[in-house]
């Protein structure tokens, strides 16, 4: 049924060039489907007994690396996954335009880290976006003042297939036109299959490149390493992973494992319940998965050639409204990480927290806008003077939204002696305020809490109207 409704989509395309491509996309994607139908129904869960912690050699310390050589970066290429939409953080376009400092977005702040390493280096490193139909358009017109700069900008788009029903298993959209929300990207993992058929790769190895350094876009830590891109020459490794020791603010992302004598990422959705607690634990599962990768372009050329990346399947379930109705659909993705396991000689190296500076909600947002770092050429750098970690800060549901965190606190607090800060309720900030130790505002419904001009809040908890 699902083969039926798709070739009905496709013949219903008359332009030839536009067919021919919609075509490959919807074998793909039902290549996708028909593996989901039998993992589905082959319950294939790992076998508990068979994970043991890595090998010594399959996680490498960065302390460990050797100096680099800077005639290596002319094999290298810079990826930055852009496919997805800042919806958690209640945003329209891509997370990527969303402005961090001085007025510069995550974008055009990876755009500066290439352009110093080009000219300190004298190299030319590309950067490469993979976009989604969700981000292309605002993607385009952010770049486009990169013209005449010193940077050659390549983007390209990810694959776009058909979301589910979740009870007949259907496809949603009914032509290759239907609107938006009748398709989605699927996921990271989609990379090697859009870098082959966009034709970029093939690009990129014209041009002499190797290796493909890819991170996320909201992660500013993530700079070109020339150290780890030597390790990986030297030692031959297809793929390398940077992990970075957990803390229990991470518990949940995915680790390294040994199975069976081979390498592989474990999520936690793949854990059975009754080893979730174990998974979580430091001890056994020390470091965990950053999403900074350094992959081999003739290896996944092979592999994609030889259709040989299947990787873990992560149904994810939403509800879309169609018509008036909300209905179930599912979304078939997969992530990069995960194909860890087809590469040779891939491994782990743990490397510092700073390169791992994820954004994922306006609690992230305000740490990265804050005095606790510094921009360096594009990179952000935490102030040497911080004593310790990250504070730990949780914004309530009216910071949720970009535009709610930025018309509440319109100026950054310092935060430099900050440990822990929870903010909720109806809560505005004025302007150059101080926040240190731990410092609790809680506003209840139907009350205001205005922080005055030049407050200093010092292990203090605020409820009710303010008056300092
Ligand atoms: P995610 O949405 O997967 O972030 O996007 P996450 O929830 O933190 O998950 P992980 O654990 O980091 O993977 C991570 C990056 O991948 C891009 C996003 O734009 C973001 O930069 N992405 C996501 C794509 O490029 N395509 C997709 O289909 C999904």
């Amino acid at each position: 049924q699902m083969r039926n409704a798709l070739n009905k989509m496709i013949d219903d395309v008359a332009e030839p060039e536009v067919r021919a491509k919609f075509e490959t996309e919807m074998d793909t994607f039902f290549a996708l489907f028909r593996r989901y139908l039998t993992d589905k129904a082959s319950g294939t869960t790992l076998d508990w007994d068979h994970i043991r912690s890595p090998d010594h050699d399959e996680v490498v310390d960065y302390q460990t690396l050797q100096d680099a050589n800077a005639a290596n970066l002319s094999k290298l290429a810079v990826l930055k996954l852009n496919g997805g939409l800042g919806t958690s953080m209640g945003c329209v376009g891509p997370k990527s335009v969303i402005e961090v400092r001085d007025g510069q977005s995550f974008l055009d702040l990876s755009v500066r880290q290439i352009e110093y390493l080009n000219r300190t280096f004298d190299t030319d490193v590309p950067l490469l976006l993979m976009n989604s139909f969700n981000t292309d358009d605002d993607t385009q017109h952010l770049v486009k003042k990169y013209q005449g700069h010193r940077i050659r900008i390549r983007t390209f788009n990810q694959s776009r297939y058909p979301r589910i029903y979740k009870d007949s298993l259907l496809p949603v959209p009914q032509s290759l036109e239907d609107d938006h929300d009748a398709w989605y990207p699927p996921g990271h993992g989609d990379i090697f299959e859009s870098l082959v058929s966009s034709g970029e790769l093939d690009v990129l190895l014209e041009q002499g490149k190797e290796i493909l350094f890819v991170s996320n876009g909201d992660n500013l830590g993530a700079t070109v390493d020339p150290k780890i891109l030597n390790h990986m020459i030297e030692t031959g490794a297809e793929y390398i992973m940077e992990l970075t020791d957990k803390t229990r603010a991470d518990v949940k992302g995915g680790t390294l494992i040994n199975y069976d004598g081979t390498i592989r990422l474990l999520e936690i959705a793949q854990v059975p319940k009754e080893h979730v607690e174990e998974f979580k634990s430091i001890k056994k599962f020390k470091n965990f998965n950053t999403n900074n990768l350094w992959i081999n372009l003739k290896a996944i050329k092979r592999l994609v050639e030889a259709n040989a990346i299947q990787v873990e399947i992560i149904p994810n379930q939403k509800s879309i409204t169609v018509g008036n109705m909300d209905i179930n659909v599912l979304q078939l993705e997969t992530a990069v990480g995960a194909a860890i396991r087809h590469f040779n000689g891939a491994h782990g190296v743990v490397v510092p927290r700073s390169r791992f500076l994820p954004v994922k909600t306006c609690s992230d947002l305000m740490l990265v806008k804050s005095d606790l770092f510094y921009l360096q050429h594009g990179a952000l750098k935490m102030d040497p003077s911080r004593f310790g970690a990250a504070p730990l800060i949780k914004l309530g549901s009216d910071f949720k939204k970009v535009s709610g965190f930025q018309s509440r606190i319109p100026h950054m607090p310092k935060i430099l002696e900050l440990d822990h800060l929870t903010v909720t309720g109806n809560v505005n900030f004025g302007k150059g305020v101080q926040l240190r130790g731990t410092v609790i505002i809680v506003c209840n419904d139907g009350q205001k809490i205005d922080i005055p001009n030049g407050s200093i809040l010092e292990n203090v908890v605020v409820t009710g109207n303010l008056s300092i």
